[in-house]
């Protein structure tokens, strides 16, 4: 991966703004753990009630990267302070799930690359076994999440766990132990033969019978119908495949992630702006700035997993995407907690297009991948 001249100026010009804009942000936000703003302003999910909530690593995730950034003991130090927050979830049943990955990748784990804490090393290796222990031996794939009242999610699964699994081949390689990664691979092989369609795009959720391991249905979970085209969740898809690639040189899952990004980049508009669904009605405006800068970081690992023209296509994409985001999405005001606008939860909520914490986190991680210093978390 080459970036031009032009290019790399932009990188560091974007990666200046965000360092100025965070450390004002930082100082006023330290004791939170943030999913939204309302009114420019970070709610805080600490509480009992949420702190269980999916997105709350991401957070902890964007101060290691600018901690990688800058060495500013403020980072650490929040970082670590919210590390410590999660482990009311870690000592919780019914708050540990699929999302263990997105949770402690961003929080324990990076703490424990970047200083070797033990207590770090402690809290990644049991969120990793919690996630091993959702194997189902049947239908080889990793139970999503657990039952919301009557709901019975036993079967089910989904492709946002394609960015789970990293937590699982970083605990073989820690360990040595190589059935983390054993079973990483079984829920990607099921994932690749049953998410991903035969045009690229992916399922978000795919029910299997627990007990036979059949494949019983898809739905269309947070895109918008059965079969249609979760933005989301294809860079899910996207960037999780190649992880996997990254983790096991598994060339099989290269080509997987390769198959979806050119489904995504077949599908970005002139704008370089996400919509929540790529197959959402033509009438239907609703943008998810979190696809563009999740399939960004994605896109960026396959350009560098690639050669020549190859290479190019996928960066170009990513740029593309990332600059549309800092010239027309992002707030680049101190007094806005967020950065980038118009994210999107799921397409069927009451509520869409506002700021959504992990679209902040991977646009950040994206324009470090692209500077060279990026601490890699996955
Ligand atoms: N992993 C849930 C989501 O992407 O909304």
């Amino acid at each position: 991966m080459t970036l031009s001249e032009k290019d790399s100026l932009w990188v560091s010009e974007t990666l200046d703004k965000i360092q100025k804009k965070m450390k004002v942000v930082t100082e006023r936000s330290r004791d939170k753990v943030p999913y939204t703003t309302v009114d420019g302003v970070f709610d805080d999910r600490s509480g009992k009630d949420q702190i269980a909530w999916w997105t709350n690593g991401f957070w902890g995730g964007i101060m290691w990267q600018l901690y990688t950034l800058t060495g500013d003991e403020l980072y650490r130090q929040t970082a670590r302070n919210l590390e410590e927050k999660l482990d009311a979830v870690l000592m919780s049943a019914p708050g540990l799930d699929h999302d263990n990955g997105f949770k402690w990748l961003p929080t324990a784990v990076a703490d424990y690359r970047v200083t070797g804490d033990t207590d770090s090393y402690n809290r990644g290796i049991l969120a990793a076994n919690n996630l091993a222990g959702r194997f189902n031996l049947a239908g080889r794939f990793i139970r999503a999440w657990n039952d919301w009242g009557e709901d019975d999610h036993r079967g089910w699964a989904i492709i946002d766990c394609m960015m789970n699994l990293p937590l699982l081949y970083w605990a073989s390689e820690v360990t040595g132990d190589p059935r983390f990664s054993q079973i990483a691979q079984a829920h990607a092989d099921t994932a690749a033969r049953n998410f991903v369609r035969g045009d690229g795009s992916c399922n978000h959720i795919v029910e299997f019978d627990p007990f036979s391991g059949e494949m019983v249905r898809t739905y269309g979970g947070q895109g918008c119908e059965v079969g249609s085209s979760w933005t989301r969740g294809q860079s899910w898809g996207l960037y999780g495949f190649v992880l996997s690639y990254l983790h096991t040189k598994e060339k099989k899952y290269l080509d997987t992630s390769r198959r979806i990004a050119h489904y995504f980049m077949a599908n970005i508009p002139e704008s370089g702006l996400i919509p929540v669904d790529f197959r959402q009605p033509l009438d239907c405006e609703w943008e998810d700035s979190t696809a563009a800068a999740i399939a960004s970081c994605g896109l960026i690992e396959l350009s560098k997993a690639t050669e020549g023209r190859d290479s190019k296509v996928y960066l170009d994409a990513a740029l593309k995407m990332l600059k549309a985001l800092e010239q027309r999405r992002c707030n680049w005001s101190e007094d806005a907690d967020q950065i980038v606008e118009k994210c999107t939860a799921a397409y069927h909520d009451a509520e869409h297009e506002f700021s959504i914490i992990y679209g902040d986190y991977y646009f950040i991680e994206a324009l470090m991948k692209l500077s060279g210093k990026e601490l890699f978390i996955w």
